[in-house]
């Protein structure tokens, strides 16, 4: 049981938390990605309605959806403690500050990109998450099957230009998060060696880029497809 405080309270501890959370959001984000693309295909919204059928009422999914709630929650509340740990341990901070000298804007602004985007999932799961779960969502038949039509759902929320802006602006948010997120938890983690560490550091930054990119993409296209 100490070992658990132990790393709960020590700074190492809380940094290899964040990072483990925070590997486990990377992977959640090309999974999330992969069944999003569905509301691609022209088909009506077919697959993604067949797709979110299956991640509502499949009891595995179910299980792997409240973990990763629990480590949303997990990687938020240990940053914030960290956070406040750095602040009470340098209240007044650096006379001159090293700017990007030697860090770069992202590195030094994950608490606020994290911020951003903590506002962002929270209206996020409000729109799509929440309003299947708990709203009143219009039901569609497929294959004699009576289930919420979540690709409507998007699509209309995607048909509002400030909806589509908010969504590209977040992806932006998002991409300055991981580009340094990602190499940063395998240092937290002491994955890093100098043999490796460009390797790592690259397919973070492309990971960075695409992930956010391709999440992007889906509002665009479906605004342009659908809007008017
Ligand atoms: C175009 C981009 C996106 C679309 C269309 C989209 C769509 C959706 C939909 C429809 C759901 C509800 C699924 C269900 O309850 O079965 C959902 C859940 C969720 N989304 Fe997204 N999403 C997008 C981007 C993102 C991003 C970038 C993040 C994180 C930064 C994110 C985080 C989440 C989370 C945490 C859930 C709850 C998943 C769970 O139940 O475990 N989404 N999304």
């Amino acid at each position: 049981m100490s070992w658990i405080i132990n790393t709960l309270t020590s700074t190492i501890g809380r940094k290899v938390i964040m990072a483990l959370t925070g590997l486990f959001l990377i992977l959640f984000l090309a999974v999330h990605l992969v069944g999003n693309l569905q509301l691609l295909y022209h088909d009506g919204g077919e697959a993604f309605n067949l797709y979110t059928q299956f991640m509502a009422h499949n009891p595995l999914i179910q299980i792997v959806s409240k973990g990763n709630f629990f480590f949303i929650f997990l990687h938020i509340f240990v940053s914030l403690t960290l956070y406040v740990r750095n602040k009470k341990a340098r209240p007044i901070g650096y006379k001159v500050s090293a700017g990007n000298s030697n860090s770069t804007w992202s590195s030094r602004s994950m608490a606020l990109l994290g911020t951003f985007i903590l506002i962002f999932i929270g209206l996020h799961l409000y729109g799509f998450w929440f309003n299947l779960k708990f709203g009143e969502v219009a039901m569609v038949t497929i294959d004699g099957v009576s289930m919420h039509n979540a690709y409507a759902l998007v699509a209309e929320s995607y048909t509002i230009p400030g909806v589509v802006a908010f969504y590209i602006f977040s992806m932006i948010v998002l991409a300055f998060h991981l580009w340094h997120g990602f190499a940063s938890a395998f240092q937290s983690l002491g994955l890093n060696h100098p043999k490796y560490n460009g390797i790592i550091s690259g397919m973070g930054k492309l990971y960075a880029v695409i992930i956010p990119a391709l999440f992007a993409l889906i509002p665009i296209y479906m605004y342009l497809n659908n809007a008017g």
